[in-house]
């Protein structure tokens, strides 16, 4: 009986000790990949401000149901290998994987210049464009932004008078807000009637209003055109004498030196991300919008004061995005579309992005998506690109009703107050633009309490 008992106490420990380890080891490696995980998604803040990532909720609302799913590590968003922007990005996020390269995430500071010989390193790393088969049957414009994806550092031709923005001058306070409009050479009118109506720089009083009727709330606004280069042989002019007139006149020119086409936009958003981080430290908030667009420029300042006013504003205003976001969105696949992009440059869901008609986002989030720039290749569809740099810094554009990038729906826009309730529209030609701001001057009286469109109900009831 004893040594039945001695028999199976020594098959219990042989068999037991084993699996009691192997049963810590596991607790101990979940731990250690649970830890480097919780401090890699705080990577985007770059330690710099803090590091709980606390969702930024301003009054809007994420659109769940139709959010793209996001994944909760960033660097398995694009498993879809074969495509190439996602062999490109993946080589990236690979090296930046807190598991597989941790000393990586810690060097990520040292130098600024490092993540952009990386992308250079990466692309040949990858693509021989040579070999690659698929480069031929690319569209033509397509092989245009494939050959030159690696390439950001674009010299300035022109840029503003003032420190950030034309209105620099007579200002006692910080900006509020910095408008940041994407135009091209030959859209002088656009500019022109910006300049006359909802882009007047300087004091720019809100809509607020106190208890006892007076006006209450305001901010500095300032301004600047976001421009690429006209071929001047396909023009017949040289533009840039002309453009230089316009600058001496207004101080709002920053124009760069890369050809001003469809696929080259994204490059206006990365190259003024970078200048406005070294000019525009003390600006609250960038308006990115169209040339084509109408802002109600007083109630998005008494807006966004609101929303510095909030609790938890300091830590969380650095996630802050708003505009009409697109969740769950698919490449479009039609061939002869301007967005086309075909399956064997990119594969998988878009993440959430604000469409690029107008989105407001905060002067200290301007700063976090320079740096992660840096480690996201170019992407030919300029919105879907701010979309992707979001993901990376582990942060969600919010979506609010009042910004129309696709316009009103229905019969909407006949309502006497209808301008009034909306932060932006998209498509407005100049002479609409300077009719519409003149008609809101005038229902201003009559309008000046209607609430902007509902976030709940999305804006349907009317
Ligand atoms: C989205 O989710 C948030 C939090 O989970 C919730 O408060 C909100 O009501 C949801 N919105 C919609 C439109 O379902
Ligand atoms: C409201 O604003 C007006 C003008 O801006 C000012 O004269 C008045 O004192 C303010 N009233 C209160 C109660 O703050
Ligand atoms: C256009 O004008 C600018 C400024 O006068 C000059 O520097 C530039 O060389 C000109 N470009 C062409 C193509 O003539
Ligand atoms: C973008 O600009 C560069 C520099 O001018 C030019 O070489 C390239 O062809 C442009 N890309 C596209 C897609 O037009
Ligand atoms: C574009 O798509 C159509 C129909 O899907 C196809 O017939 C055509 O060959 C395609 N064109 C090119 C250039 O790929």
């Amino acid at each position: 009986m004893a040594r039945c008992y001695c028999r199976w106490r020594n098959v219990f420990i042989c068999v037991c000790t084993p699996c009691i380890c192997m049963a810590l080891l596991f607790v101990y490696v979940g731990i250690m990949v649970c830890t480097t995980i919780r401090n890699t998604t705080s990577l985007g803040t770059m330690g710099l401000y803090g590091s709980e990532i606390t969702h930024f909720v301003a009054s809007g609302n994420l659109r769940n149901k139709t959010s793209a799913p996001l994944p909760k590590t960033f660097w398995d968003i694009y498993p879809n290998g074969d495509a190439l922007w996602n062999r490109l990005q993946l080589s990236i996020d690979r090296h930046f994987n807190p598991i597989l390269c941790p000393n990586n995430i810690k060097r990520r500071l040292e130098s600024s210049t490092f993540h952009e010989t990386l992308l250079r390193q990466s692309f040949s790393g990858v693509i021989d464009l040579a070999k690659w088969r698929n480069f031929d049957r690319l569209p033509h414009l397509m092989q245009e932004f494939v050959r030159h994806m690696q390439r950001r550092d674009y010299p300035a031709l022109f840029q503003p008078d003032g420190i950030c923005g034309a209105g620099a001058k007579d200002e006692k306070g910080p900006p509020l807000l910095l408008l940041a409009i994407k135009t091209t050479e030959l859209n002088f009118k656009n500019r022109q009637a910006i300049r006359k109506t909802w882009g007047k720089v300087g004091w720019v009083a809100g809509q607020g209003r106190n208890s006892s009727g007076g006006k209450e709330g305001g901010g500095y606004v300032r301004r600047v055109f976001l421009l690429g280069k006209e071929n001047p042989e396909e023009l017949g002019v040289n533009s840039s004498e002309l453009l230089q007139m316009e600058n001496k006149r207004y101080g709002d020119i920053l124009q760069w030196d890369f050809k001003d086409t469809f696929f080259n936009l994204t490059l206006k958003d990365v190259l003024f991300w970078s200048w406005f981080s070294r000019v525009c430290g003390q600006t609250h908030f960038v308006l990115k919008g169209d040339d084509d667009v109408l802002v109600n420029t007083p109630k998005l300042i008494t807006y966004l004061q609101e929303q510095l006013k909030k609790p938890q504003a300091q830590e969380t205003i650095k996630d802050f995005m708003i505009g009409d976001v697109i969740g769950a969105a698919l490449p479009n696949r039609v061939n002869n579309s301007k967005y086309f992009v075909p399956d064997s440059f990119y594969k998988g869901f878009y993440p959430s992005y604000a469409g690029g008609g107008g989105v407001v986002y905060s002067g200290l989030l301007t700063k976090r998506l320079h740096i992660m720039s840096k480690r996201v290749h170019l992407f030919p569809i300029d919105d879907v690109y701010v979309g992707m740099c979001m993901v990376r810094l582990n942060a969600q554009p919010i979506h609010h009703p009042a910004f129309l990038t696709f316009d009103f729906p229905g019969k909407e826009e006949e309502n006497v107050c209808s301008y009034h309730r909306v932060l932006l529209v998209h498509k407005r030609s100049p002479s609409q633009i300077v009719q519409l701001w003149a008609d809101m001057e005038k229902t201003q009286t009559q309008c000046w309490n209607v609430p902007l469109r509902d976030p709940v109900t999305n804006g349907n009831k009317l």
